[in-house]
């Protein structure tokens, strides 16, 4: 049976690309997309997921959620990298969203009306989430398990990317972040630990825009997002991100883990720097942040060319 997910999200050109595939995949039952602030202010993230619900063909609805961190300023959208309507300045008219109904409200109500069937997936700022345990902290208990796309362990080399050891979505709202690794739940962080190891090529994009409507969006999304890595990163495509949340869904095993207490910083130089402790060693660490906080699972590595094929084996179905 499909796994139930509700997905929020900061679309945002890979997120549209994770958003296709979790609404092509068998192994996925999308219930909503949530909306953060991150790639864009919350006005346009949710234009853009409701853009993206009618282009993609979606049969969920769009929920609004924070448009602030908890506790810190909104860094500012990321025009650099995803555009300055974060999807990639096509020049699609991408109307204003209007009201949509209430996102914490929608992940307390679904989360409690399915105990243990509800997976939530988030590839943005985390802040929809914690605002949800904060009002909720039942829900903690009664959701499935929680897949997030963010930050980064640092282990096998990969630094930050918007600090030298953050990644944008913790660094982003690093409280919210900081709860969700607090809370005492089932989550896995696929971090740039992987996320910056699967890297989606020119050819497999024009494969995929030479095959349907959806693949020829996706790439034209995508091209902002292609420059950027080229130009400003020096490098010859990009990497998933997103994507890989919706892989680890679908296909676990191609992802090696590794389970231990992680906290956030949430200030000074290290903001957002997601930090995994060792628990057979908590208890004689000079802080005690780490103690009695409920191990998580985060990805350390990844079978990137199984998980590149698994993207396009969907797109294409
Ligand atoms: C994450 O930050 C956002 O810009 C992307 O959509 C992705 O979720 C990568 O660091
Ligand atoms: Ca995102």
């Amino acid at each position: 049976m499909a796994e139930a997910v509700i997905f929020d999200t900061d679309p945002g050109i890979d997120d549209a690309m994770a958003i296709a595939f979790a609404h092509k995949s068998p192994a996925v039952d999308l219930l909503g997309l949530t909306t953060t602030f991150g790639n864009g202010t919350i006005e346009q993230t949710t234009a853009n997921a409701v853009f993206l619900k009618n282009q993609l063909g979606l049969d969920c609805q769009v929920f609004q959620g924070a448009g602030a961190p908890l506790e810190i300023e909104f860094d500012g959208p990321a025009h650099h990298v995803h555009g300055s309507d974060a999807l990639g300045d096509t020049g699609y008219d991408i109307p204003a969203a209007g009201n949509q109904p209430d996102a914490v409200t929608f992940i307390i109500d679904t989360v409690r009306a399915r105990p243990h069937e509800v997976t939530l997936v988030a590839v943005g700022r985390m802040t929809n989430l914690a605002l949800a345990v904060r009002k909720a902290p039942d829900i903690a208990k009664l959701v499935k398990r929680v897949v997030i796309m963010g930050g980064v362990l640092g282990s096998t080399g990969i630094p930050g990317n918007v600090t030298p050891v953050a990644e944008a979505n913790i660094f982003g709202d690093p409280h919210a972040a900081d709860e969700m690794m607090r809370a005492d739940w089932p989550l896995v962080m696929v971090g740039l630990d992987v996320t910056m190891k699967t890297i989606m090529t020119n050819d497999l994009v024009e494969r995929l825009a030479q095959h349907s409507q959806m693949g020829a969006l996706l790439a034209e999304i995508g091209a902002f997002y292609q420059r950027f890595y080229r130009e400003v990163l020096k490098r010859e495509g990009y990497p998933v991100h997103d994507s890989l949340a919706v892989a680890y869904l679908m296909a676990p095993h191609l992802f090696e883990t590794q389970a231990g207490p992680i906290r956030v910083a949430t200030e000074g130089l290290s903001m957002g720097q997601t930090i995994m402790g060792d628990m057979s060693r908590a208890a004689n660490y000079a802080l005690d942040g780490w103690l009695d906080v409920p191990d998580k699972q985060a990805c350390i590595s990844v079978q990137a060319q199984a998980v590149l094929d698994l993207y396009m084996e969907t797109l294409m179905s």
